[in-house]
Formats: structure tokens, C-alpha cells, sequence
């Protein structure tokens, strides 16, 4: 099966979030389940610097009125069977640092420009096999930056088959109506079973009503998104297209997340050596400058964003410190969230530590140092530092929503005698519940042989690519029989 696979980020080159992650990690797994693949991206300056070594050059016509001609990069193949297909467009993807805004957070004002030539690059390279040399099978696309590509292909005329996967709703890609003919999209498609959203033009929209085949990345998120609650407006056409739509878990990077051999945490362990996990959490208070000592240490990984929950982590912050925790938060993003962790760091300089950053190594230490692991978003389509925390033996608290519900098991008698027991999960996103279910962690912290039990319940997981990649098989298959 040949899968051209389009995304705007992609670890360790260019990341915002877990998006990056999926697109490093499951083109290769789809790679080695036999397909082949070539992944559309950005020449991001910070990617196209990676590959000096160009194997050709496929130049693109311009394909509508305001989009401007530009060439893909074919690269050496990055995994075997997997080969980067990078859009040089000088003027517009050659900026340094994040993708979508400029360093004061305002989204680039050419976006529609930069992703709507995403879109139609994707869309013409699924149907150029006469320029190319290579006809896809499926055109998968990610998220609203691409999600135009299966408006193309319908509008358009294409043949092949696509699949739009979903990793967060409350991203929708609005325009004007305006930019519809520099688009190169006909009036027609500006309709109520169209691109048109209250009047704008939705990328979002648009993916999700072309696409031959919807998924989102969990079971639970694509019951959720046909809600009203989750479904961001869209929830109707998502129950009106749910034959047509999966939940696929994602996996995680086993060969960059593993404590056992991590190179970026003092000290390896395993679920055979547990032991060794407590140095790496006096190391990480030694470089925090913690207080050193028994006390309950929490870790955040996150972007600071109301998605995260962090309302509800600031509300009871200052009562879990008195009850003797310790903090260690590392995340950036809202810069008023960022200056209200900053001052519970200020209040608690001893005992609570915030990084406003972005530091890979840092974020490996504290799965691996922190005792648990709080996540208690308001809605999650998969998250994946719970499933990094579960695999380090840090116990995530989590509240039941999207990926948190299909990957952490709530410790209840029950769950700890038939031995699915990994975390601590609650309903309300009440901060009182969250305060309540962290005190549940920590009386169960103080049992040490079933503390023990649950870090090794959640360790043993089998949270790797394959399996999703066979879910992911069958809705390629799904899509070339529609
Ligand atoms: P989302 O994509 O909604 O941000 P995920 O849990 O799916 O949430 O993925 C987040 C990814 O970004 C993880 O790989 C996490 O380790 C990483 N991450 C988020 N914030 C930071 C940060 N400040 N420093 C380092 N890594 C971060
Ligand atoms: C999004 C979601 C996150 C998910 C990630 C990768 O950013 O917010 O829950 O894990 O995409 O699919």
C-alpha cells in the first residue's frame, strides 16, 4: 500500500505537541506493516538543515491564484520504505522557531496562505503520478492544516481515497469567505455540506465532509467529539458520518521512552529494579533546588493551556503543598496561566518548581524523578505524557476523559486484584475531586508493596506503534473499498 502521509509537524525536527510525535513515529510503523510511505512536510528551515542530501527536486505549478509555485524535496529515505517529501516555498515556510505564530504568540497572518498550499500540494502530489513517478493509494492527512487536501480531491476532481485524522477538535482553521477563489476552491464548495462554517471558510470542516475515512486518536474522544460538549460545533456532522469514523489509540515511542535505557535520566531502571527510580527523583529536586527529602513530588508536562486542566491544578495547588507535596512543573504557552504558576513557584520557592520552557531532556527527568504524574485535562483526544508516565512507574492522575479514559485504570480493590490497577482517575472537573483523588494516591503511596504493584501494572503496558498501525490498515483498506 502506498501512503502518503501530510502533517505540519513532525519530531524531533519541528514540535508543538503530540502531533509531532504521531507523525515520527507511525510512518515507520506503518513502514514496517509493508506499506510504503512518503511524508509531506514544511521545509521547515530546521528540517530541510537535517538533509543536506537531496535525492530530486519535483517542481510544483503554481495551483491557485495566490498560492506560488515551489518544489518538493525528495530526501533519503528516513526509516526504511519511509522518504521525506519536503514543500520548499521560500517565502513561506523559511522562518525560524514555531510553525503557527511568531514569538509574541499572534498566529503568522499568511496561515491560510501556508497551510492552504499544504492542502494543495498534498492534493496534487495524490494525483501527479505522471510528475511524480509514484501513485498514492491513500492521502492521510492530520488535523486542520491539511485537512483542505479532501475538499481538493472532491472539488477538484481526484480519485484517490483519504483519511483525516483528528488530534484535537477545538483547532478548526477559519478563514474568510474571501479566500475561497485565491484557494482555488469553487463557490459551490462554500455551502452547508461544504468548506462554509457560520459564514467562514473551515479547514476542519472541510476534511471532515471530504474525507473518504474520519479518525480521531482514541475510542473514547470519537464518542466524545459527537457531542455536543466535544464536538466544537461539528458534532452533528460527525454523528451524521460516524460509520465512517475510528478511534485509534495512539502509541508511544519505545525507543525514546524508556527508562531502562534513556540516555537523558541519571539513573536506568526497570519494573525489575524499581528501586532505582528513587535516585533519579533526588537527583531531579537536587537540580530543582527542592527541598530534599520524603516529600510527594508531582510533575506537569504540558502546554499551558485551558485544555490541560491547569485551572483546577492552580485552584488547589497552595492546599496540596500544605499537605506536604512538592511541585515540578515544566510547560509553556497562555501567558497568563505561565505567570500564575510563576507566582505559586514565588509563594513556595522550596517546595515548588515551574520551568517555562521547552526542554525535552527535562520533560524525560520528570517522568522519571516525579512520584506522580498529574494530568487532569478538561478534554484530551489521547495525551500522550500519560502513557510516558505510566511506562516511567509514575502513577498518572488523570480525570476520565478521551486517551486518559482508554489508558489509565483507576485503583479500586477490584482493579488491583485482577491486576489492571496503573493510576488514579476521577469524573468532575471539580478541583476538589482532583485534590481528593491525589490524596487517594497518596495513602495508597504509603502500601508500598501496592504502590509497587500499580507503577509495574502501568510499565507493562504494551503501548508501542503495531497495534495501531493494523487499526490503521484497516481504515486504509475501509477507505479503497468505499
Ligand atoms: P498535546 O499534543 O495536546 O500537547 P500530548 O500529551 O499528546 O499533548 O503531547 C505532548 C507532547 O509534547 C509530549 O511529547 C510532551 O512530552 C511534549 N511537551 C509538551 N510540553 C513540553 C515542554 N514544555 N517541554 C518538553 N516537552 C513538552
Ligand atoms: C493533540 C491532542 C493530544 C494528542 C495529540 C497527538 O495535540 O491534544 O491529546 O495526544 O494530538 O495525537
Amino acid at each position: 500500500l502506498k501512503v502518503l502521509f501530510a502533517t505540519s509537524e513532525i519530531t524531533p525536527w519541528i514540535k508543538t505537541g503530540g502531533l509531532a510525535d504521531v507523525s515520527g513515529a507511525l510512518p515507520p510503523a506503518l513502514a514496517a506493516a509493508g506499506c510504503d510511505m512518503r511524508i509531506l512536510v514544511p521545509a521547515y528551515p530546521a528540517i530541510k538543515g537535517a538533509f543536506p542530501r537531496q535525492l530530486r527536486r519535483i517542481p510544483v505549478p503554481q495551483l491557485a491564484p495566490r498560492l506560488p509555485a515551489c518544489s518538493i524535496i525528495e530526501t533519503e529515505p528516513v526509516a526504511e520504505g519511509v522518504y521525506f517529501w519536503l514543500i520548499d516555498a521560500p517565502g513561506l515556510f523559511d522562518r525560524p522557531g514555531n510553525p503557527y505564530n511568531d514569538s509574541f504568540g499572534h498566529d503568522w497572518a499568511d496561515n491560510v496562505w501556508r497551510f492552504g498550499l499544504l492542502s494543495r500540494v498534498a492534493a496534487w502530489l495524490a494525483e501527479s503520478a505522471s510528475q511524480t513517478g509514484w501513485q498514492p493509494d491513500i492521502l492521510h492527512c492530520n488535523d486542520w492544516h491539511t485537512a483542505l487536501a479532501p475538499a481538493y480531491l472532491r472539488y477538484l476532481g481526484g480519485r484517490t481515497r483519504s483519511v483525516l485524522t483528528v488530534h484535537n477538535m477545538a483547532f478548526h482553521g477559519l478563514y474568510p469567505a474571501s479566500c475561497l477563489e485565491d484557494l482555488a476552491l469553487p463557490p459551490h464548495s462554500f455551502s452547508f455540506d461544504g468548506v462554509e462554517f457560520h459564514g467562514k471558510l473551515s479547514f476542519l470542516k472541510a476534511g471532515l465532509q471530504a474525507a473518504t475515512r474520519i479518525t480521531t486518536v482514541s475510542p473514547t474522544y470519537a464518542q466524545e467529539v459527537q457531542t455536543k460538549t466535544f464536538g466544537c460545533g461539528l458534532e452533528g456532522l460527525l454523528r451524521y458520518r460516524a460509520k465512517e469514523l475510528d478511534g485509534i489509540l495512539n502509541g508511544i515511542d519505545l525507543s525514546q521512552w524508556n527508562p531502562a535505557s534513556d540516555p537523558q535520566i541519571p539513573n536506568d531502571y526497570s519494573r525489575d529494579s524499581l528501586e532505582r527510580k528513587a535516585q533519579n527523583t533526588v537527583a531531579l529536586k537536587k537540580r530543582l533546588g527542592l527541598v530534599p527529602g520524603d516529600a510527594p513530588l508531582l510533575g506537569i508536562v504540558s502546554r499551558m493551556t485551558h485544555q490541560k486542566g491547569f485551572s483546577l491544578i492552580l485552584e488547589v495547588a497552595d492546599q496540596l503543598i500544605a499537605a506536604g507535596c512538592q511541585f515540578v512543573i515544566l510547560g509553556s504557552g497562555e501567558k497568563r496561566m505561565e505567570r500564575d504558576f510563576s507566582e505559586l513557584a514565588h509563594r513556595h520557592p522550596r517546595q515548588a518548581m515551574v520551568v517555562i520552557g521547552y526542554e525535552e531532556g527535562l520533560a524525560h527527568q520528570i517522568e522519571a524523578g516525579a512520584d506522580i504524574f498529574l494530568m487532569p485535562s478538561l478534554f484530551e483526544p489521547c495525551g500522550l505524557n500519560q502513557m510516558y508516565s505510566l511506562r516511567y512507574g509514575t502513577p498518572p492522575v488523570v480525570r476520565r476523559t478521551g486517551g486518559l479514559a482508554d489508558t489509565v485504570v483507576d485503583t479500586t480493590p477490584e482493579t488491583l486484584a485482577d491486576g489492571t490497577a496503573n493510576g488514579f482517575v476521577f469524573d468532575d472537573p471539580d478541583p476538589q475531586a482532583l485534590f481528593a483523588t491525589v490524596m487517594r494516591a497518596l495513602a495508597t503511596k504509603r502500601d508500598a508493596a501496592t504502590w509497587t504493584r500499580v507503577q509495574q501494572n502501568g510499565m507493562a503496558l504494551e503501548m508501542g506503534w503495531d497495534q495501531a498501525a493494523q487499526h490503521y490498515l484497516d481504515v486504509y483498506r475501509a477507505a479503497l473499498a468505499a
